[in-house]
C-alpha cells in the first residue's frame, strides 16, 4: 500500500526559493524542496538555523516572502494553520499540545470530538472514541495498557506516536515532526523512528526536524541542511553518506576553530576536539 512518488506526478510539497524576514533578521534565504508521497524529508541544522521558521510556512503559522510554496502542483500561501490542515498537512510539535489529565483516548479526539445524539441531546460517543483510538494505536503497533489512562503518564515518546497515530486517522497526506526524538533517550528515539517509518510507509508525505544526523540518515530519503537560514546541502539519500552529512551538520572548520581557541587558552581535551573535527573533513 505504499505510494511511493511517481516521476512526473507533483510532489505533495514544494518549495523554490522561498525566503522570509521577521523585521530586519532574515530567518530563511532561498530555500527548496520537495517533500513526496512515501517519502521522509529531513531538515537538519543547528539553533537558529530556520528549521521552525521552515515548517512554521509550510503549516501555515507564518507566510513566506519570497518564493513559491506549492501544495499538489498548485500555489499557495496559507493565512492560518486551519488551511493548511484542509490541505492534508498536519504538524506535531515538539511541546506537544496535550491536555496531561485527560485520558489517551480524549487527547486523540481533541478538538475533533464524535459525538452522536441530535439536538439537546447530542453528547459525546465514548465508546466510539475510546474503541477508536485503541484500535488506531494497534494498527500502528502501538499497544498501550489502557487508553483511559491520562495521557501525562505516557513516556515522552508514546505521547510522539499517540500524536503520529493521531494526524495519520485523521487523514493527513502530509506529517510534520518538529524534533520528535530532541528529548529523547536512545531506546525510545527508536520506537518514534519507527512510527515516522511507518507513516511514510503509509504512503505520507513526512517531513522530519532534526538536530541529530543519526537520527535523520537512516530514515530519511531527502535532506535539507540549514545553516543562518540557508541551504548548505540538499541531497537524496543516494548522493550522501552518514559520515558526510554528520560532517556538514557538524560544520567540521567551526570546531577546527573552537579546538584552536581553547587550546591557546590552555583547556585540557582541545587536541582531541581537533582532531575530531580532522575526522569530520574540516581540514580538506
Ligand atoms: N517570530 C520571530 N520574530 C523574530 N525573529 C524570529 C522569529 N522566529 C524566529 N526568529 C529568528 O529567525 C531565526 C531562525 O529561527 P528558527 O526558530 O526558525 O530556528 P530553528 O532552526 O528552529 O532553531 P532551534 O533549533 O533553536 O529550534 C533565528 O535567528 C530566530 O531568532
Ligand atoms: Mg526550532
Amino acid at each position: 500500500m505504499t505510494a511511493r512518488h511517481e516521476a512526473g506526478r507533483p510532489s505533495l510539497v514544494e518549495l523554490t526559493g522561498v525566503g522570509k524576514r521577521y523585521g530586519n533578521v532574515i530567518a530563511l534565504r532561498d530555500i527548496t524542496l520537495q517533500v513526496n508521497a512515501g517519502e521522509i524529508t529531513c531538515v537538519l541544522g543547528d539553533n537558529g538555523a530556520g528549521k521552525s521558521t521552515l515548517i512554521k510556512i509550510i503549516a501555515g503559522l507564518h507566510r513566506h516572502d519570497e518564493g513559491v510554496f506549492r501544495v499538489d502542483g498548485r500555489e499557495v500561501a496559507f493565512g492560518s494553520p486551519r488551511e493548511a490542515l484542509e490541505h492534508g498537512i498536519a504538524t506535531v510539535y515538539q511541546d506537544l499540545a496535550v491536555v496531561p489529565l485527560m485520558p489517551v483516548w480524549r487527547n486523540f479526539f481533541l478538538g475533533s470530538e464524535k459525538r452522536k445524539g441530535s439536538g439537546p441531546l447530542k453528547r459525546l460517543d465514548i465508546g466510539f472514541m475510546r474503541g477508536t483510538a485503541k484500535e488506531e494505536l494497534l494498527g500502528m503497533g502501538i499497544d498501550l495498557r489502557d487508553v483511559d489512562q491520562p495521557i501525562g503518564t505516557l513516556s515522552g515518546g508514546e505521547r510522539q506516536c499517540v500524536a503520529i497515530a493521531r494526524a495519520v486517522y485523521f487523514g493527513a497526506k502530509i506529517l510534520i515532526l518538529d524534533e520528535p526524538t530532541a528529548a529523547l533517550g536512545v531506546k525510545q528515539a527508536g520506537v518514534v523512528l519507527r512510527y515516522v517509518v511507518q507513516a511514510r510507509e503509509r504512503g505520507l508525505g513526512v517531513v522530519f526536524i532534526s538536530h541529530n544526523p543519526h537520527h535523520a540518515y537512516p530514515v530519511g530519503d531527502r535532506f535539507l541542511i540549514l545553516k543562518r537560514g540557508r541551504s548548505i546541502g540538499y541531497h537524496t539519500k543516494d548522493e550522501i553518506t552518514l559520515d558526510e552529512l554528520t560532517a556538514q551538520m557538524a560544520g567540521g572548520a567551526e570546531l577546527d576553530q573552537l579546538a584552536h581557541e581553547l587550546e591557546s587558552a590552555g583547556v585540557k581535551g582541545a587536541p582531541e576536539l581537533r582532531e575530531e573535527a580532522r575526522d569530520l573533513g574540516a581540514s580538506d
